[in-house]
C-alpha cells in the first residue's frame, strides 16, 4: 500500500525512481508521481492517475527529467479519488517543499483549518497535503528543524520521503508506523518502502526505528530520533538474489509463487529438523514460561488469518491449550481477555500490516508473550516480538499470496509439534510420526503441482459463474476460507466460504440450478458427513467440485461433477495440500476472466493503513 523510492547520487534520479516503483507495484496502488531536483530548472514535479506506464510515457522512461536527487511515489487512494491532483508528492504553496507520504494523518482536518487560516491555499483532497504546508510554515532555512517541529504537530501513521529546493544537495527520510529501509550507496543514498526497490544498487540496508528522521546526502546518512538527536544504527546485509522477486519466464508472479511452494516449505521446515527433532533455535520461551500459559491468542489478518484458524484445530489437537483466533482489527475493540498467561501468536507475511502491529501493541501493554510468524526479515512486527519465527519463502510478489500462507502453516506444524512435546502432550511414537509426515510435504505438494492441467480445465468449464460456494468442516473449512478468498482477490467472482453443517442455516437457500459448490471433503474422518452435504446441495441443482484425499477417490468421483484428489497425509498437515489445487483454481479462472491477477484492483499486499 503505497511506495517510497528516494535517491540522491551522482546518476540521474528518474529512471532510478521508476525502476524502484516498479519493483514496489505489487504493494498496491493507484497513481503514480516523482519529484526531481533539476540544477536549472528547480523542483520538477511530474505525477499521473493510473499505471507507471502513465508516468514512463510522460517522462520517456524518467530521461526528461534531469536532476539526481528526488523521491518517488505510487498511491494507493485513502483520502481522495486517484487523480493527478491527489497523486503524490504533494507540494508546498510556494512550490520548494515536495512530500511522498504513506499513511494516513489523523489530525488532518484541524491543521488544514490551521493552516488555511494562516492564508495558505489547497489544491487536492489530501492528508499529505498538508505535510508539505506544514514543513513551508515551519521552514526558516533548516529543513530537518522544521521537521522536526512538523513531528511534534502530526498524528497517525506515516513514511516520508522529503525534498526542498532551497537543500537540493539532501533528501529527508521519516518513519512513524508505516515501513521505511535506508540503502547505503558509495557516492548515493537510498531510501525505500522495502528493500525489493533498493536491492539492484545496494545490499547494505539500515531499518529505521519508529519516529526516526535520516539525512540522506551524496555520502552520507544520519539518523536522529524524533527530538533529532543522532542516533547510531547498524545496518544489515540483504542476501537473496534479485532474481527471487523477478518473474523468471513465468507469465505472472503468483503462479510462479504456487510452482515454489514446495521449495519454499522445505526451506522452512529442513532446517529447524535436526535428528528426527522440531529445533526451534529462534524461540527463546522455556518449558516453565510455556506450563505456565493458560491460553493462546492468534492474531492477524487476511490470509494470515486463516492460517491462524487452521492453526487452532493444530495447536488444541495436539497441545492441548485453549486457542482464540482474532482478526487484528477487531482485537483492539472487544475487550480481549489477555493475561501474563497469555501468549499472543502474531502471524504477517509482510510484518508491516498496521492492524496487526496496533493490536500486538495493545496484547503486549495488557501483559502478553510476543511470539511472531513473519516473512519480512527486519520489519517492525518481527522487531517488536519478544520471538519471531521467520518463515523462508523469499520476496513474495503477488498480491494474493501463497507461499507465504503455505511456509506460515509450516512454522505452525513446527510450532505445534515443539510445543507438544516440551509439554508432554504426545507419545514419542506419535511424535516420530508426525515429524516424519512434516518432512513428507514438500514431495506430497510437488506431486499436486503436476495436475495443473486437469485444474486448468475444471477453470475452462467453470470461470463463468458469478458466485461460488466454499463448504467444508473442520480443517477443511479453514482452507476454504482461504480458497474463497484466493478466489475472490483475483478473479472478482463473488465467494463465500461456509463450515457444511451450516449450510441448512442460511446458504442454501442460495443453492440453485448451476450454482458451483466447492466440496472440501479431506478430512477423511468428516468425508461422509461431507458427502451428505454434497447430496443436499447437488439435489437443488448445484455443480460440484470436490477435493478429497487419495483414500477416497472413487467414492467422490462417484458422487460429484469435477473430483480432485490430493496424497494422503496426517489431516494435521491437509491445509497445505489441500490449498494447491484451490490456489491454482483461482489463478486459472482469473486466467481466462483477463484480470489483472498480480495486481488486483483495490488490493495492496501490504495493507498499512488501519
Ligand atoms: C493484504 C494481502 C494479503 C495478506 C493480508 C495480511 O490483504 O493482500 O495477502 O494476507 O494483507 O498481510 P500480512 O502481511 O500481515 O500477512
Amino acid at each position: 500500500m503505497c511506495g517510497i523510492v528516494g535517491y540522491i547520487g551522482t546518476e540521474q534520479a528518474a529512471p532510478i525512481l521508476l525502476e524502484g516503483l516498479t519493483r514496489l507495484e505489487y504493494r498496491g496502488y493507484d497513481s503514480a508521481g516523482m519529484a526531481v531536483f533539476d540544477p536549472q530548472a528547480g523542483l520538477q514535479v511530474v505525477k499521473a492517475s493510473g499505471r507507471l506506464q502513465a508516468l514512463r510515457d510522460m517522462t520517456d522512461n524518467g530521461a526528461k527529467v534531469v536532476g539526481t536527487s528526488g523521491v518517488g511515489h505510487t498511491r494507493w487512494a485513502t483520502h481522495g479519488i486517484p487523480n493527478d491532483i491527489n497523486s503524490h508528492p504533494q507540494v508546498s504553496p510556494s512550490g520548494r517543499i515536495a512530500v511522498v507520504h504513506n499513511g494516513i494523518i489523523e489530525n488532518y482536518t484541524k491543521l488544514k483549518e490551521f493552516l488555511k487560516e494562516q492564508g495558505m491555499p489547497f489544491t487536492s483532497d489530501t492528508d499529505t497535503e498538508v505535510i508539505a504546508h506544514l514543513l513551508e510554515y515551519y521552514y526558516e532555512g533548516d529543513l530537518l528543524e522544521a521537521v522536526g517541529k512538523l513531528l511534534r504537530r502530526i498524528e497517525g501513521a506515516y513514511a516520508l520521503g522529503i525534498v526542498c529546493a532551497d537543500a537540493p544537495d539532501q533528501l529527508i527520510a521519516v518513519r512513524k508506523d508505516s515501513p521505511l529501509i535506508l540503502g547505503y550507496g558509495n557516492g548515493f543514498q537510498m531510501m525505500a518502502s522495502d528493500v525489493t526497490a533498493v536491492i539492484p544498487y545496494t545490499r547494505e540496508v539500515c531499518y529505521l526505528n519508529d519516529g526516526e528522521v535520516a539525512v540522506l546526502t551524496r555520502d552520507s546518512m544520519k539518523v536522529y530520533d524524533s527530538l533529532l538527536r543522532p542516533v547510531e544504527k547498524t545496518t544489515a546485509h540483504v542476501d537473496w538474489e534479485i532474481s527471487a522477486a523477478e518473474k523468471g519466464g513465468y507469465e505472472h508472479f503468483m503462479f510462479k509463487e504456487i510452482m515454489e511452494q514446495p521449495k519454499a516449505i522445505r526451506d522452512t521446515i529442513s532446517p529447524r529438523i535436526r535428528d528426527g527433532k522440531v529445533v526451534l533455535d529462534d524461540l527463546t520461551i522455556t518449558k516453565e514460561q510455556l506450563e505456565n500459559l493458560d491460553k493462546l491468542y492468534i492474531i492477524a489478518c487476511g490470509s494470515s488469518y486463516h492460517v491462524g484458524v487452521a492453526a487452532k484445530y493444530i495447536l488444541e489437537r495436539l497441545v492441548r491449550i485453549p486457542v482464540e483466533v482474532t482478526l487484528a482489527s477487531e482485537f483492539r475493540y472487544s475487550s480481549p481477555l489477555v493475561t501474563d498467561r497469555t501468549m499472543a501468536l502474531v502471524i504477517s507475511q509482510s510484518g508491516e500490516t498496521i492492524d496487526t502491529l496496533a493490536a500486538m501493541r495493545e496484547a503486549r501493554r495488557l501483559g502478553a508473550r510476543l511470539l511472531s510468524i513473519v516473512n519480512v526479515v527486519g520489519s517492525t512486527i518481527a522487531r517488536e516480538s519478544d520471538d519471531v519465527i521467520y518463515t523462508w519463502a523469499g520476496p513474495e510478489i503477488a498480491v494474493a499470496t501463497t507461499k507465504a500462507y503455505s511456509t506460515q502453516l509450516a512454522v505452525m506444524y513446527l510450532i505445534a509439534l515443539h510445543f507438544a512435546e516440551l509439554l508432554g502432550r504426545v507419545t514419542e511414537e506419535e511424535y516420530a510420526r508426525l515429524v516424519a509426515e512434516l518432512q513428507s510435504l514438500p514431495a506430497k505438494a510437488e506431486e499436486i503441482l503436476k495436475h495443473t492441467k486437469e485444474i486448468q480445465y475444471y477453470a475452462s468449464i467453470y470461470f463463468n459463474h458469478d458466485s461460488i460456494f466454499f463448504i467444508g468442516r473442520n480443517i477443511d473449512y479453514a482452507v476454504g476460507l482461504e480458497g474463497s478468498l484466493k478466489l475472490k482477490e483475483i478473479s472478482y467472482i463473488h465467494s463465500e466460504a461456509y463450515a457444511a453443517g451450516e449450510l441448512k442455516h442460511g446458504t442454501i437457500s442460495l443453492i440453485e440450478d448451476g450454482t458451483l459448490v466447492v466440496a472440501l471433503a479431506s478430512w477423511n474422518e468428516l468425508f461422509e458427513k461431507l458427502m451428505s452435504n454434497v447430496k443436499e446441495v447437488k439435489a437443488r441443482g448445484a455443480d460440484v467440485i470436490g477435493v478429497a484425499t487419495e483414500a477416497h477417490k472413487a467414492q467422490l468421483e462417484e458422487l460429484v461433477d469435477s473430483a480432485l484428489t490430493i496424497p494422503d497425509i496426517d489431516p494435521m498437515f491437509l491445509p497445505s495440500l489441500e490449498v494447491i489445487p484451490l490456489q491454482l483454481l483461482a489463478y486459472y479462472v482469473a486466467l481466462m476472466r483477463g484480470c489483472d491477477i498480480d495486481k488486483p484492483r483495490n488490493l495492496a499486499k501490504s495493507v498499512t493503513v488501519e
